[in-house]
């Protein structure tokens, strides 16, 4: 973006690195393409400075050197088409060498069939790099990943340099981190603790709330001595679950242990839902999603604070009985006038049923990358591309 801006990229030769590994349904159609749209502004603004615009991706998890027809960027061609208002050629076995004029944009078959791709192998980034003047990443999807068109390309190309969605990506959710308005309160659930240990223990030295949902909340409430019946729970990370509790403690923080809960006799969509108070789950019981009281205080302390980091639903909230304490911890981010940013597959799944798209300050195109940032680990392709800037 700031090459464009300063003219030095027309008639140069740009390979960008975009993100286009979207969800797809059995027939091939794209069925949710937020990152297409975001890669969009980049393409953009190499073609509209007058560079010869190749753009590749990865697609899935395909074997090395056995492109299968499902392993096709095909369908994303056709949408970035759309989105762009031009054709957009796909161009299959692209290595040896990519055919496009100044002013034109061509999508690279998917690079991660390519051999050498997945390790990063020296040769395979070379040959990549002696494509184009410029390569650009704007994938940051993908920058947790140390793999050939992540990073070995940036190493060996002329010029390399950050696009402008994984500058702001890494901007926005780095600064709510660093130097958020506080309160800073921290939303982390999902089934289990294993998943995201590394992220409670990191965002434990950070933040000022630490609201645990879903099966993490029950290993919390097994740490704090309260009965959860049968519910997922990790009964060997108790020590750890402690550690974070005492370790929010120590700083005057806190981590809200639901008071009551939404409990269920059986996983399932048509299973009668009673509402407990925590100290009362029996048995027999599944919690499957946080009570209204609860539900009521955590949104509170939403409307109270700064800053708000939002990974995983608190309740199973594909089940419309389970549905209301993400449904009231969505409501609540909406309307709260804390700068909030949220990530993940589950989080903007339901970030989209709720329609609150537009009232979250920042939503992130990555999964694994957006998740490896609150871990507080660098992402190796923006490592790379910092320590190209500062050679
Ligand atoms: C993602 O969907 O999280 C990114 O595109 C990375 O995909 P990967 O986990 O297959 O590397």
């Amino acid at each position: 973006s700031d090459l464009c801006a300063q003219g030095k990229v027309a008639g140069q030769r740009v390979f960008i690195r975009a993100d286009l590994n979207v969800p797809q349904d059995d027939t091939g159609r794209i069925t949710e393409d937020t990152r297409i749209r975001a890669s969009v502004p980049c393409i953009q603004q190499a073609l509209a400075a007058g560079a010869a615009v190749m753009v590749t991706s990865h697609l899935g998890r395909p074997t090395e050197g056995e492109f299968k027809p499902e392993d096709s960027l095909a369908p994303v061609a056709a949408r970035l088409g759309e989105l762009l208002g031009r054709e957009v050629p796909l161009v299959a076995n692209w290595v040896e060498g990519v055919d496009v004029k100044p002013g034109n944009v061509v999508l690279l078959e998917n690079c991660r069939v390519n051999k050498g791709e997945k390790k990063n192998d020296p040769a395979l980034a070379k040959k990549m790099a002696a494509l184009c003047d410029i390569y650009v990443n704007d994938a940051f999807g993908t920058a947790h990943r140390a793999e050939g068109t992540t990073y070995g390309i940036a190493e060996y190309a002329k010029v390399a340099s950050a696009g402008p969605l994984l500058a702001a990506e890494i901007d926005a959710i780095t600064r709510a981190l660093a130097t958020p308005k506080r309160p800073l309160v921290a939303i982390v659930a999902g089934s289990k603790v294993s998943t995201k240990l590394t992220i409670l223990k990191s965002l434990a030295e950070k933040v000022d709330q630490l609201i645990v949902g879903g099966g993490i909340a029950n290993t919390f409430m097994l740490a704090a001595g309260l009965p959860i019946g049968k519910s997922l729970a990790e009964p060997d990370l108790l020590d750890q679950a402690k550690a974070v509790i005492d370790a929010m403690r120590a700083r005057g923080a806190a981590v809200p242990i639901p008071v009551d809960v939404v409990t269920a006799k059986a996983f399932a969509a048509d299973a009668p839902a009673t509402v407990k108070a925590s100290n009362e789950v029996a048995e027999d019981d599944l919690i499957l999603d946080i009570g209204p009281k609860t539900a009521a205080q955590l949104a509170a302390q939403l409307r109270e604070a700064g800053t708000i980091v939002w990974n995983g639903p608190v309740g199973v909230f594909e089940f419309d009985a389970f549905a209301n304490g993400t449904k009231a911890i969505a409501e609540a981010i909406a309307d709260s006038p804390a700068f909030s940013i949220a990530g993940g597959g589950d989080t903007l799944a339901a970030i989209a049923k709720y329609g609150i798209e537009s009232k979250v300050g920042y939503i992130s195109t990555g999964g694994g990358a957006f998740l490896e940032i609150l871990e507080g680990k660098t992402l190796p392709a923006f490592e790379i591309l910092t320590r190209r800037a500062s050679a």
